[in-house]
């Protein structure tokens, strides 16, 4: 079959109010556009389809936050009443096709229901994750403008209440652009300061709302924006289209993770992730199955035996998480003592992204589970698996290390400098070769140029994906490493980047580094190295802790940005380029060998001092 007839025939599987007579628009590359004459709604795929079709009694959603001891579940009824009806609070507030929505909450069903309201309307949501700080979040309201914010009171962690509206009130305070209304959901352990006129109580707006219909839009309208790191601190906005996404996340629910209509499929991340909106929102109710919202962590909420309870506790057919949940659980139950107490008959495989899977932990999971664990690829930009072991096709020998082969619809290739195929098993830039499938990213919001020069630049005819790796003579794709500042923080992507812009504003800071050094829980962790201003005489110790709490301030505790120290110099070429690859591998004890353009050799002794304070360089 051809990459169109395969669209074309799982593009007939979903709901279109017209179906499309094109299959792909090839006129401008890079911008290619799959189904680009059909009419559909997201929300209408989610819901309205599956309660038409029967469906209207079964569990959509399950809802277990064990760090406010609740359970609560919603039928694809009671969900599609919640949804109509929030949606007809927004468009009360003016929210119509193309409108954008910022969504600010922690994981609670609100923040899915606001999610579908936006599709349903034909508006864009764009999710920021609750971990990231005020001034994130202004740079988001700034750039997608919206007419609306969704929020609530509060998060919750395990230690701690993160109250949510004084930051969004801080954001809107530094944002040029301001939205017309918020509209927050009061959690009972945080109540917050409203704005009379600006601010809405979510209960109190929907108790008074008129449930909304869908509003038909064409497949190529955007269904969200999503912003992700980049190199710079200007996050991009990755736009994902309406029917592509519904198509290729329908599609990939059987035959990627093989799960049926009716089943339980769980994915433990958040909602503020790509991993959140393909498979704990829109692909599972694409697929009529029963998903999950769990607000709580792998490990202390309350024991490492917390994933396991909740499969049990609601058949979970198939899971999925970051390889660094598994690590959390394996450093305190190495034995998987906590395994025993729970019936896990129900689960068929449990699914690895978001960062490099190391075999142990893979190894770790398979032996303890006896189940499939299938560690696959994928990107905020694709929005769904690159490479994957399809268990809805074939389950492949698994190979550690490996998230597998590419799978249909991505023709992925690894190329030297030079834009040349390397032979199999030599490392390179992995590419795919355009078109790119249904459901992966179509433009950066404000920033098409970007789009362009930052992703289909570089290897005409590509996609560059930013990691490099290689191939295999079995076709199975090793991804080992971000060939840009992008660094996985326990399944967070950061940008080094980012974090050396909020550095180099303490008033006292000359110039800085930020390199990602490896951690044995959260795969890698930043350090920051300073360079203090000519004549600074206070405490480097000071200095170091401000900028800590600084980042903390300005990316947020997501960041996770704890290890930093001042030097005298930082190492660079003669032409000026600071030398971070060879600092982070003196800092993850690797062999290096003295770079041949090294300014003065001698400043590595200063920096592996400098490490080794901080417990690296061992
Ligand atoms: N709102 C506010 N703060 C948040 C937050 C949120 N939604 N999510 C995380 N934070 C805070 C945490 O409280 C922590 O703050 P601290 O520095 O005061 O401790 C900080 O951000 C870092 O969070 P996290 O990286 O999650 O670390 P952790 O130590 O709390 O937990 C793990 C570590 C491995 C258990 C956790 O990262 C995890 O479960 N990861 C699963 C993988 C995942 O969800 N990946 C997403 C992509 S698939
Ligand atoms: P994100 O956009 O947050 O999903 O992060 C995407 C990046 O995470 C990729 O570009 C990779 O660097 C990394 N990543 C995701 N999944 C894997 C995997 N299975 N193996 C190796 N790296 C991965």
């Amino acid at each position: 079959m051809t990459n169109t007839e395969l669209w074309q025939q799982a593009a007939g599987n979903i709901h279109w109010y017209k179906a499309p007579t094109t299959v792909l628009d090839e006129s401008n590359p890079p911008f290619y556009r799959w189904f680009p004459d059909g009419t559909t709604n997201a929300c209408y795929n989610a819901l309205d389809i599956h309660v038409e079709q029967g469906r209207g009694e079964q569990a959509a959603l399950i809802y277990d936050s064990p760090v406010t001891d609740t359970k609560r579940q919603y039928t694809y009824a009671q969900l599609l009443d919640q949804v109509s009806r929030f949606a007809g609070v927004l468009a009360g507030l003016g929210v119509a096709k193309g409108d954008r929505v910022i969504v600010y909450m922690p994981m609670v069903p609100e923040a899915l229901i606001a999610m579908l309201a936006c599709a349903r309307l034909g508006a864009v949501h764009s999710v920021v994750f609750g971990g990231f700080a005020s001034n994130e979040l202004a740079v988001r309201i700034d750039d997608a403008a919206p007419k609306v914010i969704v929020s609530a009171t509060c998060g919750v962690e395990p230690s701690r209440i993160v109250p949510y509206k004084p930051l969004l009130d801080d954001a809107i305070e530094l944002a040029e652009h301001k939205p017309g209304h918020t509209v927050i959901l009061h959690r009972p352990m945080q109540d917050a300061a409203m704005v009379e006129g600006r601010d809405l109580d979510w209960e109190q707006a929907v108790a008074a709302a008129e449930p909304a219909p869908c509003t038909p839009v064409a497949a190529n309208d955007p269904l969200y924006i999503l912003y992700t790191s980049g190199t710079t601190g200007q996050p991009k906005g990755v736009v994902r289209d309406t029917g592509g996404s519904i198509v290729a996340l329908k599609w990939s629910m059987k035959n990627v993770y093989n799960v049926e209509p009716g089943d339980v499929y769980w994915a433990a991340s958040d909602v503020g992730w790509v991993v959140g909106h393909s498979y704990i929102v829109y692909g599972p109710l694409f697929n009529g199955n029963t998903t999950v919202i769990y607000e709580g962590k792998p490990v202390g909420t309350p024991d490492p035996g917390a994933f396991w309870r909740v499969i049990s506790e609601y058949n979970v057919k198939v899971m999925f998480t970051a390889p660094t949940a598994f690590r959390a659980i394996k450093k305190e139950d190495p034995e998987g003592k906590y395994l025993q107490q729970y019936d896990l008959s129900c689960l068929d495989a449990l699914f690895l992204a978001g960062e490099r899977c190391d075999p142990n932990t893979l190894e770790w999971a398979q032996d303890k589970l006896g189940v499939p664990v299938i560690d696959h690829w994928w990107q905020t930009e694709t929005g769904w698996p690159i490479c994957s072991n399809c268990l809805g096709i074939e389950l492949l020998p698994v190979v550690p290390g490996s998230p597998a082969r590419a799978v249909p619809g991505y023709d992925v290739q690894v190329l030297d400098e030079n834009g040349e195929q390397v032979a199999a098993g030599d490392i390179g830039a992995l590419v795919v070769k355009q078109p790119l499938p249904p459901g992966t990213f179509t433009t950066l919001w404000n920033a098409e140029d970007r789009y362009v020069s930052a992703y289909f630049s570089r290897y005409p005819g590509y996609y560059e994906t930013g990691d490099a790796g290689y191939i295999d003579e079995n076709g199975y794709i090793f991804v080992m490493a971000r060939t840009d500042d992008v660094i996985n923080v326990a399944g967070h992507r950061l940008s080094t980047g980012a974090m050396e812009e909020v550095l180099a504003e303490h008033p006292d800071v000359a110039e800085c580094a930020v390199v990602g050094v490896a951690d044995q829980m959260k795969g890698q962790l930043p350090l920051g190295l300073l360079v203090l201003n000519a004549g600074v005489d206070r405490p480097a110790e000071d200095i170091a802790a401000e900028c800590i709490q600084h980042m903390r301030d300005k990316i947020g505790p997501v960041a996770a940005f704890k290890l930093c120290a001042v030097v005298d110099r930082l190492p660079k070429t003669r032409s000026g380029k600071i030398l971070r690859g060879t600092m982070r591998s003196i800092a993850d004890g690797e062999s290096w060998k003295m770079p041949a353009t090294i300014d003065d050799p001698v400043i590595l002794d200063e920096i592996t001092a400098a490490l080794k304070a901080l417990g690296y360089a061992q």
